[in-house]
């Protein structure tokens, strides 16, 4: 039925909406390509292929017509229509043909022309009630950013526990997570905020957990420039720079994805460039020794330094920690801060203390995520928690 539409819209030019059109399941925002020209819309469910939308001032719709995908063993859709050619720092209208809400979303300036903000965090809709995740929601959009990275852990769908559920479960349960951030992470605005997905062991099974005749659904509700790897890299105009990376959940981190890290690292002079992952190179509350942490600090830390990275984000402790600059396994004022440690809406852990660690310089049991504002000056990147108390707090220069 959804291909027979599709092609009477694309071949005939039916209409493509039904009177009385469901609203979408979930609705949000992710980029794929050039954030300062491009937008990518999903939804799931509804029965309508288009996005219609408009810049601010110019009333004339344009639309785009979604590629869908329906999700094996489920009987949802997911949408995914990829905004192209758009006005550079532009506020646009948007929605789903036969919805009555519309949104907005912006894009992002080519160069720093005005401060642009985002948001990092993860361990994000943990089993254990919304209050603080809502909270902590509500703090981001009143900052107002531009977008925000979830570093891993976004909905707690699998993991042990939660291996035999079932995928109509999964998909239900990613569902309510973007119900929530629909409802509670829109500026003041009514602008809806970008998502950057990051990869963390809790997105996708362990190996040998479940019969893995399909894509883990991570896969299927967010769009990737390739395929099935969710490490990549985001470049923002001529300023900001993400690398951001798979600690090991769906590809190895030796290998091909250390070969990739070192090349893209290799030569770059983006004034303002970050890597963010899930495990930490640095934990809070693990093992320094974890075997995770150590193959990062063997393959991946190397280069950061190597490159002189503005930071690195990382996540899975459940804690707020900033540790020292670190370079060649010593404090060192030329070497690389890693910020973190995933508390955005999870039960925080008991935190080791800077007593305790060599590297930490600020460690504390809190929720909180690192608000980044950037700057031709330099970046402000602030600890803050769901009430917006700020916990710490550090400047930076830009790599030119
Ligand atoms: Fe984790």
């Amino acid at each position: 039925m959804i291909i027979l539409r599709l092609i009477l819209t694309l071949v005939l030019g039916f209409p493509l909406t039904f009177v009385g059109a469901a609203e979408p399941d979930a609705l949000y925002l992710t980029w794929v390509d050039d954030p300062t020209t491009t937008m990518s819309v999903v939804w799931h469910g509804g029965s309508t292929f288009r996005v219609m939308y408009h810049p601010i001032g110019d009333a004339r719709w344009m639309a785009v017509i979604a590629q869908p995908q329906v999700v094996p063993e489920t009987k949802t859709t997911v949408y995914v229509a990829h905004l192209q050619g758009l006005k550079r720092d532009s506020t646009y209208i948007f929605k789903i043909e036969g919805s009555r809400r519309e949104f907005k979303f912006r894009t992002l300036p080519s160069h720093l022309s005005r401060e642009v903000r985002f948001v990092v965090g993860g361990d994000i809709y943990y089993h254990w009630g919304t209050e603080i995740l809502e909270r902590m929601n509500r703090a981001i959009a009143y900052d107002d950013p531009d977008f925000v990275v979830l570093g891993g852990d976004l909905a707690y769908t699998t993991g042990t526990k939660r291996a035999l559920k079932g995928r109509l479960w999964e998909i239900e349960r990613w569902q309510s997570f973007f119900h929530i951030l629909q409802r509670t992470m829109i500026t003041k605005e009514g602008r809806m905020i970008p998502l950057v997905p990051v990869i963390g062991n809790h997105d996708v099974h362990p190996k040998g957990l479940v019969k893995k005749s399909y894509p883990a659904i991570f896969y299927e509700i967010f769009p990737f420039p390739e395929e099935g790897k969710a490490y990549r890299d985001l470049k923002v105009g001529t300023y900001l720079k993400f690398v951001l990376l798979d600690t090991g959940h769906s590809w190895p981190i030796e290998g091909d994805q250390t070969e990739w890290l070192k090349s893209t690292l290799r030569g770059d002079k983006t004034p303002y460039l970050f890597a963010i992952y899930h495990v930490g190179a640095y934990p809070s509350v693990y093992k320094y020794k974890g075997h995770i942490s150590e193959a990062i600090r063997k393959n991946w830390v190397p280069f950061f330094e190597q490159a002189q990275i503005c930071g690195a984000f990382e996540h899975h402790s459940h804690a707020l920690k900033r540790t020292f600059p670190i370079k060649e396994g010593k404090k060192d004022p030329e070497g690389v801060i890693y910020l973190g440690d995933g508390s955005w809406g999870c039960p925080p852990r008991k935190v080791r203390t800077p007593d305790e660690l060599w590297y930490l310089a600020r460690s504390e049991s809190v929720n909180a995520c690192w608000f980044v504002h950037l700057s031709k000056q330099g970046a402000l990147i602030e600890a803050r928690t769901p009430t917006g108390e700020v916990k710490d707090r550090v400047s930076i220069g830009c790599r030119e």
